[in-house]
């Protein structure tokens, strides 16, 4: 994203489609209540995701929410200007997502009883979806070659900044027992079993059924058909389907498909440097 089209916060470039000064400002300000819940993410990481996961989750499986409200309403975007026109409609307990860094998060959060999920992905699958959706949205720029995205992408002139930040920041919250960390991969890999955690984590007892039930509705394919998440209800000029689905592949690897030797040769050894000396590990493998 250029400079010139974007806000720029806090050293982040923004799209103003959804994004302004206020709705920055609005959201380090937001007045967290006790029983809100956050699913932060770098974008790509399974955000949207994590949108018609968490109502179910809290509602016990009540399809109503995923099939008659669209996804930016039902669990809003903390930072974007969606939030405050929505925000008297929401329903307690709150789901919210986030791309925010961790230390732009808003200072009620460290008062409350709020929990977060941060969910990470695979930096090089990010990557890859990453470049795929600035082609099809219209208010990004064109991600260019892939060489040219993986720059950009390494430098941080993406949406909300460096992965390594954004990582970095989150691993190290001190948020104690009230942040899961749970990956996009676990999530492909077995989604019952991601959701029998987050229903621990978010003291809800679910039983078996309900999970399966939940389970169904959160599948790529089941997601990929509902309205209310697909992003069909959003003009073509903003997201364009026909150049990339955002419901794209939802697998695990894609990378693969994409980074030559050198490529994955470069993008390895500067996440790899900047992470050096953390006190945390990553869940895979970086080659
Ligand atoms: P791909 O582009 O690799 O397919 P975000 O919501 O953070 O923007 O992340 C979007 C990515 O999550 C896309 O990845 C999308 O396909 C994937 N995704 C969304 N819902 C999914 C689901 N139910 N199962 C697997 N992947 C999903």
């Amino acid at each position: 994203m250029s400079s010139s089209e974007s806000v720029q916060y806090h050293g982040l470039l923004l799209p103003p489609v959804a994004h302004t000064l206020e709705s920055l400002e609005y959201a380090q300000h937001f007045s967290v209540e006790d029983t809100d819940v956050f699913g932060v993410t770098y974008p790509k990481s399974g955000t949207v995701w994590m949108q018609e996961i968490l109502p179910l989750v809290l509602n016990g499986g009540d399809l109503t929410p995923i099939q008659t409200i669209p996804n930016w309403d039902r669990v809003p975007w903390l930072e974007e200007t969606r939030l405050a026109k929505v925000v008297d409609r929401l329903k307690s307990p709150r789901a919210l997502v986030s791309h925010f860094p961790y230390y732009l998060m808003p200072q009620s959060l460290h008062t409350s009883k709020a929990k977060v999920i941060y969910i990470m992905r695979n930096p090089k699958d990010v990557m890859v979806s990453s470049y795929y959706f600035h082609r099809m949205a219209g208010f990004l720029e064109d991600p260019g070659t892939f060489d040219e995205f993986m720059e950009k992408f390494l430098e941080g002139k993406v949406l909300f900044g460096k992965w390594t930040d954004h990582v970095k920041g989150w691993r190290l919250a001190k948020l104690g027992d009230r942040i899961l960390y749970i990956t996009y991969e676990e999530m492909v890999k077995d989604l019952p079993e991601a959701l029998r955690h987050i229903s621990d984590f978010l003291g809800r007892n679910l039983s078996e059924e309900t999970i399966q039930k939940i389970a169904e509705h959160c599948s790529f394919k089941s997601m990929k058909a509902n309205q209310m998440s697909n992003f069909s209800l959003v003009p073509k000029k903003y997201m364009d389907s026909e150049k990339s689905n955002f419901f794209r592949k939802g697998v695990v690897g894609d990378w693969k498909n994409h980074f030559n030797t050198e490529q994955l040769a470069r993008f390895t050894s500067v996440i790899r440097k900047e992470l050096e000396g953390e006190s945390f590990s990553l869940p895979w493998s970086l080659d």
